[in-house]
């Protein structure tokens, strides 16, 4: 081996070695810095630090503090055929009631009796309608009697049974087949008024209603209550109904005034929650005339299971509808905290089967000559 090639490589072996040292002096300096500054991340005053290892403390990042407003949403289990129950559904010529059976109907004379209500009435104790549309609507009434001091206000149409549905649909369409309007009266099983839900206002004096005059007011107010003029004029083609001043359709608050304010039907208002709020996307925010703020958003239902796993927040009140389409609809009630575990929730009992429930008509005693006023 030549001598100035050896010379060569005890030089590079030389300034290996102090390469490696400067090298380890280096690493090591790092570590005892890096050290040091996680220590000084877990650093927290010893009154806080009692009983508790040094390395399970950390100083919460003031980035990810977290917003007391911001609502934690969990999962909760619903019978997929709620989906055909609630204030929210969807009854029209496409969508079909299925009735319960278990719908839950008070008297709306009886009811006026009870809370000594003479603000209006109904044509006997046979009409009834559902207990939580009730004290809306005889809220609206009372703040409308309030202003008017009308008492010719009268219930002329509220639940009716599939049957009874038959018999005016019937009648109705033996009257009229052929004149070439859109109808007022809708087929048995695809009626509102089998819901519950719906009712129609009339005058005791010639049995007639067409929301003007002193009725004006309850037309343009009626989602202030939750309620809805369901069949409008500008929208025939929509609903496939003639304009149907006398007829309300309880949806609750948030909902009717959306519709209100944006001038949509319940058919559009089913489509935009569907497709521009579900629980994925942008929830729909409202703020009712009272103030208070709702969140909105819409889940499918998992048609081929038993169970929807629905997403509802924790420590808000909310409500679930089914849209009796393809679906739910949840509305959190933002100013309405419960404590977490005891979320009130309301969903409606889910049919059992398709069959339409047959008891009494509750409009059966009335004149036929006389029930062609409203529908
Ligand atoms: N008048 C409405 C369409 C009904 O009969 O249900
Ligand atoms: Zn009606």
């Amino acid at each position: 081996m030549p001598k100035n090639i050896s010379k060569e490589k005890s030089i590079n072996r030389t300034k290996t070695t102090a390469e490696l040292i400067v090298c380890a002096i280096f690493l090591g300096t790092a570590a005892l810095i890096g050290k040091n500054c996680i220590d000084r991340s877990r650093i927290v005053p010893a009154t806080q630090n009692e009983g508790k290892k040094v390395d399970e403390i950390t100083i919460p990042d003031p980035s990810e503090a977290i917003d007391p407003n911001k609502i934690i949403f969990t999962s909760t289990p619903i019978n997929t055929r709620a989906k055909f129950g609630g204030n929210l559904i969807l009854v029209n010529n496409d969508y079909q009631y299925y009735a319960t059976g278990e719908e839950n109907l008070v008297s709306i004379m009886s009811s006026n009796d009870e809370k000594g209500r003479t603000s209006f009435t109904a044509v006997d104790y046979d009409y009834t309608i559902l207990s939580n549309v009730y004290e809306p609507l005889a809220q609206m009434v009372d703040d409308w009697y309030e202003l008017y001091h009308n008492d010719t206000l009268i219930v002329y149409g509220s639940y009716r049974t599939n049957d009874f549905q038959r018999q005016l649909y019937e009648q109705f369409t033996a009257n009229t087949s052929g004149d070439g309007e859109a109808p007022i009266v809708a087929p048995p099983g695809f009626s509102e008024h089998e819901t519950g839900l719906a009712f129609d206002f009339s005058e005791t004096v010639g049995l007639d209603y067409q929301g003007t005059d002193d009725f004006l007011w309850l037309n343009e107010n009626c989602d202030k209550y939750g309620f809805i003029i369901r069949y409008a004029e500008d929208k025939e083609d929509i609903t496939e109904y003639r304009y149907e001043p006398w007829h309300f359709r309880y949806v609750g608050k948030p909902h009717a005034q959306y519709m209100k304010d944006n001038n949509i039907c319940l058919e559009e208002y089913i489509e935009l929650l569907r497709n521009a709020h579900p629980y994925s996307g942008e929830h729909l925010e409202v703020t009712d005339e009272s103030g208070a703020a709702y969140e909105i958003y819409f889940v499918p239902s998992d048609d081929g299971s038993e169970y929807t796993n629905i997403p509802v927040p924790t420590g808000v009140k909310y409500d679930i509808s089914g849209n009796n389409v393809d679906g739910f609809i949840i509305t959190v009630h933002k100013d309405e905290k419960v404590s977490i575990g005891a979320e009130n929730f309301s969903v409606t009992t889910s049919p059992s089967s398709t069959e339409t429930t047959e008891t009494a008509d509750p409009e059966s005693t009335s004149d036929s000559t006389e029930t062609t006023a409203v529908y």
